[in-house]
């Protein structure tokens, strides 16, 4: 019998070869030597690459799970058989009762949301009390947040809107560096808690009323309404904060396996994305460590995730973006509406330039190229080698938003393979041209393809060569 890794390659020597894997026992046997402790699971492109998926499929080999940044802004969708779950703010580890799920400080939390969640998965025989932990430092997004939010969405930033989720993400961020409203998870257990959710709510509705705020934004927010609130989820979250980060670094003294889970894509970092069309986060590789509050010698392995085209919710540019025929075909084939928003998704090619840019920016070892299944059906499909940039060829993302608009996408044609991939359980299996495809993407972002997807279930998921050299060759 053909174990994963020894199977044989096809094509070049970059090892793509396939496993097959329909049932769990298989699964189990498969992710043992794919996983390697700190490994990190971070989008590459402006979000929704199905990380989430992946986080699941992974979870069991893990012992923790971590979700250290963004807040209810993203929507991770894990499909388990015949049940789909939608979340928020609960790491996408948490279907799987062994393992410990922690919400670290770099997370911006709605507690209203989180509890929603946390009902939402009892109803459904998951109890968050047993295996999630929420740090004390994490800030909260308060309903002031969201309203703040909805003005300052609304007003155009160079003719354009940011399009934010209207989760109160940006407002919440931008008390937490300015300090003096800020109110974190550990606020809530002392006995200041009210006179100082008061004062703050007070101050905020000077400041939304002097806005323009309409009457039924003020009165979300009104002092004593919101006071009670906070009451309520300083009972119903009781016992599940607590110190994370004293938790997470034991776990990396005592060698415990952990997964990082990213949430958004990497283009949306607020420091390396393509500002100010960007979350207020460091959704790269890069914030790991910040938002986690581990240190980087604790991680090993990053696998980058990305679709075989590209999406973009929000505003923002998008050079690769298909406005057309071709465009709608794939929103509809990738069902790509938002998850948390069930706003459309812009659609496009492929674009190397700017995934190249995150894989690196990121330090991945591997990328696991998702959706490959809605590329079925074209009879040519296209990907972006490099940028036109005022008549001069650019291999590079620029750094300004008026840049990246004025970029048209020099791209490269690559003939379709035209027949579904989505029954398929092992990598050499594939049609000669989707495999091109692939090969095409590892050679132009630099970065083997260890995971390919071919559909939401768990099932269809394929580990190729690749991953085994990411365990047989851990990089230390
Ligand atoms: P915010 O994070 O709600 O402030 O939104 C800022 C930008 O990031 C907007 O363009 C959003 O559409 C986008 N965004 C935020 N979270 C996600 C996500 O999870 N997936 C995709 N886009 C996101």
């Amino acid at each position: 019998m053909r174990t994963w890794y020894h199977c044989q390659s096809i094509g070049s020597g970059l090892g793509f070869s396939g496993c097959a894997a329909g049932f769990l026992g298989v699964w189990f046997r498969l992710f043992r030597s794919f996983v390697v402790s700190g490994t990190c699971v971070i989008g590459l492109q402006w979000g929704d690459e199905a990380k989430g998926k992946l986080v699941d499929l992974l979870a069991p080999q893990f012992d923790l799970v971590v979700r250290y940044q963004g807040g209810a802004n993203a929507g991770h969708t894990v499909v388990a058989g015949d049940e789909t779950y939608k979340l928020h703010h609960i790491p996408s580890g948490i279907l799987h009762a062994e393992v410990q799920n922690l919400i670290t400080p770099g997370v911006v939390i709605n507690p209203s949301t989180m509890l929603e969640e946390i009902d939402g998965l009892a109803k459904r025989g998951i109890i968050c009390s047993k295996n999630l932990r929420i740090s004390e430092r994490a800030h909260l997004v308060m309903p002031w947040h969201m309203a703040e939010d909805k003005f300052i969405n609304a007003a155009a930033v160079r003719g354009e809107s940011i399009g934010t989720t209207n989760r109160g993400i940006g407002p919440c961020y931008r008390d937490k560096v300015g300090r003096t409203h800020a109110i974190r998870m550990a606020d809530l257990a002392q006995s200041t808690r009210d006179e100082r959710i008061r004062t703050v709510a007070e101050q905020k509705v000077t400041l939304l009323e002097s806005m323009g705020a309409p009457k039924e934004d003020l009165d979300s927010i009104e002092p004593d309404a919101v006071v009670e609130l906070a009451r309520s989820w300083a009972e119903r979250l009781d016992g599940m904060i607590g110190d994370t980060t004293e938790l997470l670094l034991d776990a990396c003294e005592q060698d415990k396996r952990i997964l990082f889970e990213g949430a958004q894509g990497a283009l949306l970092d607020i420091d390396h994305g393509t500002f100010p069309f960007v979350t207020s986060s460091n959704s790269s590789g890069v914030g790991v460590c910040a938002g986690a509050g581990v240190p980087p010698r604790w991680i090993n392995q990053v696998l980058g995730v990305c679709k075989a085209y590209s999406t973009r919710v929000g505003g923002g540019p998008f050079p690769t973006e298909l406005d057309d025929q071709v465009g709608e075909k794939i929103r509809k084939l990738g069902n790509e509406f938002g998850t948390t928003t069930g706003r459309p998704r812009r659609c496009g090619w492929f674009d190397a330039v700017a995934v190249r840019y995150t894989a690196r920016l990121s330090g991945v070892t591997r990328l696991a190229l998702m959706m490959m299944d809605v590329l079925s059906h074209f009879d040519e499909l296209k990907v972006c080698v490099a940028y036109d940039l005022d008549g001069q060829r650019i291999e590079r993302l620029p750094c300004h938003a008026d840049q990246l608009r004025r970029c048209k996408p020099i791209l490269e044609t690559i003939e379709g393979w035209n027949e579904p991939v989505d029954h398929l359980r092992r990598a050499d299996e594939f049609p000669p041209g989707a495999i091109a495809y692939v090969r095409r993407i590892e050679e132009l972002v630099g970065i083997p393809v260890g995971v390919l997807s071919v559909g939401p279930d768990r099932a269809q998921t394929i580990f190729t060569d690749a991953a085994s050299e990411l365990a047989l060759q851990p990089i230390a």
